[in-house]
């Protein structure tokens, strides 16, 4: 069993639009609200360098155009780092896009976008970023999307020192996430609201002398992907991933950035 009670009002603090943040049952369900007024926000309150951190989240159901729910983990400071969830929502009957993006002190510009092989908001689904010291791997219902590896490439820099909170918010991004601004957010339908349930974090809490202590087994700490998750991880690739940077030659003219020379 996790250390971590899966209680949103002990493990988190609500840092935007407070009253667009309700906790029900006993602190397991907890839903972010958008209106045309603000969004809000939530971030945890310890700290992890290093760990598997999984959350359930029903995506804002019907016409969220505009809307974007974004589930990451970052640490603070002008060379950050930061591992990036973020949903961005469609008209009715569209698909949302699943967007991802690692940014190594202070840099990104690795974004890989999916769609999904069901519709995230009909019901909730487990979103998990498992992060150690040779791999960052995105999990959806532990399908594995996505991974950045740690190249040990002065290049490549790769997160291992900072620490990370938890962060989670809903916000309009309509001049971004719908087709470039194309499609507005219709406000005739707020409030958006997204939920999250079953908060779990495998993780190393950052204490006054540097990392630990670990939670649960520390299987995750060693975790790479063995050969049949690759196989659902191409399988994912080939089937819903709709950008990836490391394709994208018309916008890195001076050659692609020197992780995309891995073929995963
Ligand atoms: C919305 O749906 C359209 C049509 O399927 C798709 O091309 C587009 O990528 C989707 N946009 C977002 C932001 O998910």
């Amino acid at each position: 069993m996790s250390a971590f009670a899966r209680n949103f009002s002990q493990d988190f603090d609500i840092t935007w639009g407070s009253g667009r943040v309700k906790v029900l049952n006993n602190g397991e369900l907890l839903t972010l609200s958008l209106d045309k007024d603000s969004g809000s926000a939530l971030l945890s309150k310890k700290e992890y360098l290093f760990g598997k951190i999984s959350m359930q989240l029903k995506l804002v159901p019907g016409n969220s155009a505009g809307t974007v729910t974004s589930y990451y983990l970052a640490s603070e400071g002008s060379t950050w780092d930061e591992i990036d969830f973020e949903f961005l929502g469609n008209l009715s009957g569209d698909p949302y896009t699943v967007h991802t993006n690692v940014i190594t002190g202070g840099k990104g510009d690795r974004e890989q976008q999916f769609h999904l092989w069901f519709d995230p908001t009909a019901d909730f689904h487990t979103y998990s970023i498992l992060w150690n010291p040779h791999v960052i791997i995105f999990y959806v219902d532990n399908t594995p999307i996505r991974q950045f590896k740690n190249l040990k490439s002065d290049k490549v820099p790769f997160p291992k020192s900072r620490a990370m909170k938890i962060h989670s918010s809903i916000w309009n991004g309509e001049d971004w996430a719908t087709r470039g601004g194309l499609v507005k957010t219709d406000w005739s339908k707020a409030p958006f609201t997204a939920s999250y349930r079953n908060f779990n974090a495998k993780a190393c809490i950052l204490g006054s002398s540097g990392a630990g202590p670990c939670m649960d087994s520390y299987s995750w700490l060693a975790k790479e992907l063995d050969a049949a998750s690759l196989e659902r991880l191409i399988w994912v690739q080939k089937n819903f991933m709709i950008y990836n940077y490391c394709f994208d030659t018309k916008r890195f003219p001076q050659g692609l950035p020197p992780e995309c020379a891995a073929k995963t």
